[in-house]
């Protein structure tokens, strides 16, 4: 899935920078793929209106999350350095 392309090369590019907080990155990602699993599941076995709209509202939140929390912590590792400092 897309999603694991998209993680993947964040991790990498993390490891690369030495980002400290790697591990809680992995951590979410890993929780993220896990729960897609189930919904896939419980989809397969049982397609409902209201499991859909349960995924996607997940999905907003958690991306929400993740994005404007998570990610936004390593967003100065990928800053250019500001010409004040020589
Ligand atoms: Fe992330």
């Amino acid at each position: 899935m897309y999603t694991d392309y998209h993680f993947q090369r964040e991790e990498r590019l993390l490891e690369e920078m030495a980002y400290p907080a790697l591990d809680k990155q992995r951590e979410e990602h890993a929780a993220l793929r896990a729960r897609v699993q189930d919904f896939r599941a419980r989809h397969l076995a049982e397609p409902n209106p209201v499991l859909t709209v349960e995924i996607e509202d997940f999905l907003k939140t958690w991306m929400m999350s993740h994005i404007l929390e998570e990610d936004m912590r390593y967003k100065p590792l990928f800053e250019a350095p500001t010409s004040s400092g020589a």
